[in-house]
């Protein structure tokens, strides 16, 4: 009997599951018809279930007592993966809330293969945590060890940009020597290939792979540098103590600007801190905008507005945030400009990996004939124009923003299971 099996890309902001169907690869519908799930998960206080996706984010954002969970991905080998979060009375582990997650996609998978699927192919980034081994070990261990828990016996791992060539490779009509840049929330990820329609079917591709190099940073970086740049200082941040000695400490602006810190402030800690803050700032006013904001759990939903905000002005030269919460009425305006000096460190060092990727190849760059893009943040203009001047003869190619990933791992999971 063949083997039922599925690549999944559990990604920072949204995952996909891939099969081959008729010999082709394709995406399984994961909530209706969207082939994309919000990496989301939500603890429902009200009825006690726990909800994923979009409706996860939905039922935050229509004020149900519970608790959202976002950027999961970006736990795996850091100091939090380790750590419990009280989920009522209940403590449970944040790689345990991965499980679930997983678990779900599972679920998924096994409704559209029509019984149980126990083989499969992850995306890993190059680098779940950059340059520490071992961390990095730790973390794909950490995301072995949770798929394990719901059920799956055989798992492989693939690098995500590898997989992104895989979809890629499947439209190419002649030679390519390409180089795949895959940003998406949590990291971006490169890969110089040679790809061509008849290297397609051959089952050992490493001597094609010529590089792989991968940055922790992505969209959800610019979604924390947005705030605490543009949106923080509206809620005190940077702003001094009353007796002009020091500046407020930073601590609790930046768990709130990151998406997977963001229930740290939600503790009766943080608040008799955040009440002390208050009592010690000149700009009480402003800090009193952050209790609100906390008291209201509306941490999530302001991070959510400055990721639209970022995404806006992908297309347009500015927008604002606005906020109009009972004890928190402000505004912040964010100008295209102000988003790209707000970043561009960030871009540079992911320019820097791309460069150093195309050395490694040991390639010119004047050699890569196409440039196939994938991930959410390839959007990003100023990410996009850098990446570009450094092989400006190539010919571009806008892959699947959400979907490559997911098919490239079905492709991979063929070629391992089948
Ligand atoms: N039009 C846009 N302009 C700018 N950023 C965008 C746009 N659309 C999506 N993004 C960003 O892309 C990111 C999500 O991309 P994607 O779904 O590819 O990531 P992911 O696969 O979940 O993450 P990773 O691969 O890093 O684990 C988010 O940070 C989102 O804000
Ligand atoms: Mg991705």
């Amino acid at each position: 009997m063949q083997l039922a099996f599925g690549g999944i890309d559990f990604g920072t902001s949204n995952s996909t599951v891939g099969v081959i169907r008729n010999g082709k690869a394709r995406l399984v519908a994961l909530e209706g018809e969207q082939p994309t799930l919000p990496s989301a998960v939500f603890f429902n206080f009200e009825d006690g279930h726990t909800y994923f996706g979009r409706r996860a984010i939905g039922d935050y954002t229509d004020s149900v007592e519970g608790r959202l969970m976002r950027s999961l991905k970006s736990v795996l080998g850091s100091s939090l993966a380790n750590e419990k979060t009280r989920i009522k009375a209940r403590l449970i582990g944040f790689t345990d809330i991965i499980g679930l997650f997983i678990g779900h996609l599972k679920a998924r998978l096994e409704e559209d293969a029509g019984g149980p699927v126990e083989n499969v192919v992850l995306g890993r980034p190059v680098q779940f945590v950059d340059d520490d081994a071992e961390a990095d070990a730790k973390a794909q261990g950490e995301l072995e060890k949770a798929a394990q828990a719901q059920g799956f016996k055989q798992i492989d791992f693939q690098f995500e940009p590898i997989a992104a060539a895989l979809d890629y490779e499947q439209n190419v009509t002649r030679e390519e020597l390409a180089l795949i840049v895959d940003m998406g929330g949590g990291t971006s990820d490169f890969s110089v290939v040679r790809v061509s329609p008849e290297r397609a079917g051959a089952s050992d591709r490493k001597g094609d792979i010529l590089a792989n190099r991968g940055i922790h940073i992505g969209g959800t970086d610019f979604d924390r540098l947005l705030s605490i740049a543009h949106v923080m200082p509206e809620l005190g941040y940077l702003t001094p103590t009353k007796d002009h000695k020091r500046n407020l400490p930073a601590g609790y602006f930046i768990d709130l600007a990151t998406w997977q810190r963001i229930n740290l402030v939600y503790t009766a800690k943080a608040m008799t801190d955040l009440r002390q803050i208050r009592y010690e700032a000149e700009r009480a006013d402003l800090v009193s905008r952050f209790i609100h904001v906390v008291e209201h759990r509306y941490g999530h939903a302001l991070a959510g507005l400055v990721e639209k905000a970022k995404i806006a002005l992908t297309d347009q030269p500015s927008t604002e945030v606005r906020v109009s919460l009972p004890g928190a009425h402000f505004s912040a305006g964010i100008t295209r400009a102000g988003l790209e000096e707000t970043i561009a460190a960030d871009i540079e060092r992911v320019t820097e990996t791309v460069k150093q990727t195309i050395a490694d190849a040991g390639v010119d760059a004047s050699a890569i004939t196409a440039v196939f893009l994938t991930g959410g943040s390839t959007a990003v203009p100023l990410a996009r124009r850098r990446i570009l001047s450094l092989v400006p003869q190539a010919t571009v190619i806008e892959g699947d923003m959400f979907g490559s990933v997911g098919l490239g791992l079905a492709l991979d999971a063929r070629r391992k299971f089948a």
